[in-house]
């Protein structure tokens, strides 16, 4: 079981250091990918001209655009909230990045009410994320929200 609330404080800290969007998401994405166990990419899409553009990531090189409600990213920014996807198999629509994905996790990054990107993070692992991951992921997006800088 990760320990959110350390990871938390990882973060908080590089935030602190630099709270500009590029610098924290790429550092973000390094600190996920090292402590979740049994992830195979977890990064960012930026809201950017009406669709979603990759921004800093751990993995392999993933699709570039994702136009508005397609996939599980589309879907996520488009409803503004969490999808969870047990079995990206089974979900209408999912984009296949990376082969190995099974299981993944959506949640939007946002300034006020604003949807300005999202945190995608895939697992090799059917049914990767618990209810005690959404809880700790959705805090550590609340907490990036309040510190991130997006000029
Ligand atoms: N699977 C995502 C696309 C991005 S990759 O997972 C990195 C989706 O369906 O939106």
């Amino acid at each position: 079981m990760t320990d959110y609330r350390t990871l938390a404080g990882q973060a908080e800290g590089m935030l602190e250091a630099e709270p500009w969007y590029v610098a924290a998401f790429s550092n973000l994405s390094a600190l996920i990918m090292e402590t979740l166990p049994g992830l195979n990419w977890a990064g960012f899409y930026l809201a950017r001209d009406g669709r979603l553009v990759v921004g800093p990531f751990q993995g392999k090189p993933a699709c570039i655009h994702i136009a508005p409600g397609k996939g599980v990213c589309g879907t996520a920014a488009a409803r503004n909230e969490t999808v969870v996807v047990p079995d990206v198999h089974q979900f209408p629509g999912h984009i296949a990045c990376d082969g190995a994905s099974e299981s993944e996790i959506v949640i939007p990054v946002r300034e006020g009410d604003r949807v300005r990107a999202v945190l995608d993070i895939d697992s090799p692992v059917r049914d990767r994320f618990s209810p005690a991951d959404r809880e700790g992921l959705e805090a550590l997006v609340r907490m990036m929200e309040e510190r991130l800088r997006w000029d």
